[in-house]
């Protein structure tokens, strides 16, 4: 990994004005930034590591997790959450250990709040891996959930 990590610095220059699109390379690189690449990020510019991840965590587009095996986006767009979103994304939370945005412990599920997912006729609603499942209670959420590999 510390090879790809240099070639991005090499190619953006060793300069903390850079910090930024350095670490938007190694997500992609990456889809993640890696607590490695963060300590070799901070030697080559001359940082703390502290630094160079306070800086990332400002912005939340930068994740330190990789994503989870499915990715569970809830829908809580106007009409969804007149329907429940809210409670839904209550019970998941608990139920998972985890706040909308974050990936569970296990690596399991990637989790995230989005507005409109246009199923709309069938609020409220989630994708999992690009399926929908609309008309959902809390209850039949974490059982969709549960059931999944
Ligand atoms: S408001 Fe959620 S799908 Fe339309």
């Amino acid at each position: 990994m510390d090879g790809k990590v240099l070639r991005i610095i090499e190619k953006h220059g060793n300069d903390d004005s850079k910090l930024l699109a350095i670490l938007h390379d190694v997500q992609d690189e990456f889809g993640y930034i890696p607590e490695d690449a963060i300590k070799v990020i901070a030697k080559e510019l001359g940082m703390k590591k502290g630094e160079v991840y306070d800086a990332a965590s400002f912005y939340s587009f930068f994740r330190f997790k990789p994503e989870g095996k499915h990715e569970v986006m809830i829908c809580d767009c106007i009409v969804c959450h007149i329907k429940g979103s809210e409670r839904i994304i209550e019970r998941i939370e608990k139920e998972f250990g985890v706040n909308m945005g974050e990936t569970t412990n296990d690596g399991k599920f990637t989790f995230k709040v989005v507005e409109g997912l246009g199923h709309c006729e069938h609020s409220p609603v989630m994708m999992l891996d690009g399926k929908i499942y609309g008309d959902l209670t809390p209850e039949k959420a974490v059982e969709i959930l549960r059931g999944c590999e």
